[in-house]
């Protein structure tokens, strides 16, 4: 299928690694320029070189900024002055109880995982409009529906993005522009590995043992049963950067393997 992508440009937040690279490395097999970020010079231009060896003709380029440093995101945005496409993709997330979570920690989810979207929006959404044709997309969790305890401060922040992207999408009517959310469950990327080590340190057991209980304890309701691969997660997105899914705005698209269960 030609999704019609060609020659378009996208930034993706936090891509070096993870369903962000992954989305990155899908995006350049179908002919769009690809700006993807970190937040030092060394894994961006590391990421960026992984790209052109696995993407034949990749037009791919990095941009550094660590989305926790007002200057550097505000240089980011001069370097980057115009997109197409859209992905909030930055999350930092850790296992952590609700009473230890400080202050440092709940601002620095907020500025990474929301105001990250907030400000890239804001700068990019009205050039979008201007030229009437864009693609907004935030990557939210399935933690945003099951807020699991011991992520609480995490589940907030993705909680938020949702009522800011459906807000945004609010503002595209009649036009071009969409602004949806991903919602993606356990997906293998490497920030999910280092969780799931710290986590086994934490309750003192093997990380095969943490794997293995997961889903039997933790996701019950999952229908997949297993780690999704990032690019399981990513296919979905490509498919909302496509022109062809320009019917589908102010949405929600799940792609956690039914881990949240219900039918909303
Ligand atoms: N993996 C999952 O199971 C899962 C499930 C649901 C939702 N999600 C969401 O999906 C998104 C991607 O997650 P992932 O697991 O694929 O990520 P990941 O493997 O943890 O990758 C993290 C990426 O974010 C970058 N990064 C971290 N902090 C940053 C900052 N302050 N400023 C700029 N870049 C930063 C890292 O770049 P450098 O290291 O180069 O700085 C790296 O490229 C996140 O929003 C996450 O919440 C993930």
């Amino acid at each position: 299928m030609d999704l019609k992508l060609k020659g378009k440009i996208a930034f993706i937040s936090g891509s070096t690694s993870g369903i962000g690279f992954a989305t990155a490395k899908n995006l350049l097999v179908e002919g769009m320029e690809v700006y993807i970020n970190g937040r030092t010079s060394k894994s961006v231009s590391s990421a960026v070189k992984k790209l052109k060896n696995q993407v034949n003709g990749a037009k791919v380029f990095g941009l550094v900024a660590d989305f926790n440093n007002p200057e550097e995101v505000r240089d980011l945005l001069n370097k980057l002055p115009e997109v197409d496409v859209l992905i909030n993709n930055v999350g930092i997330y850790d296992s952590q109880s609700f009473f230890e979570t400080s202050t440092e920690q709940w601002n620095d989810q907020v500025q990474v995982n929301f105001m990250s979207g907030v400000k890239l929006s804001q700068y990019y959404l009205q050039k979008m409009l201007n030229k009437n044709w864009g693609r907004i997309i935030f990557i939210s969790s399935e933690c945003a529906y099951l807020v699991p305890i011991d992520m609480i401060s995490y589940s907030t922040t993705k909680a938020a993005m949702h009522a800011l992207s459906r807000g945004l999408a609010q503002l595209t009517k009649g036009t071009e522009v969409t602004v949806n959310v991903i919602v993606p469950g356990s997906t293998l990327s490497e920030g999910a590995k280092d969780f799931l080590a710290n986590k086994a340190k934490l309750e003192g057991v093997s990380q095969k043992e943490v794997e293995q209980t997961f889903f039997s304890d933790e996701r019950t309701q999952s229908l997949l049963e297993r780690f999704a691969s990032v690019d399981e997660v990513s296919n979905p997105i490509i498919y909302l950067c496509s022109p062809l899914s320009i019917a589908t705005n102010g949405s929600v698209l799940k792609v956690d393997g039914g881990s949240s269960g219900g039918i909303l």
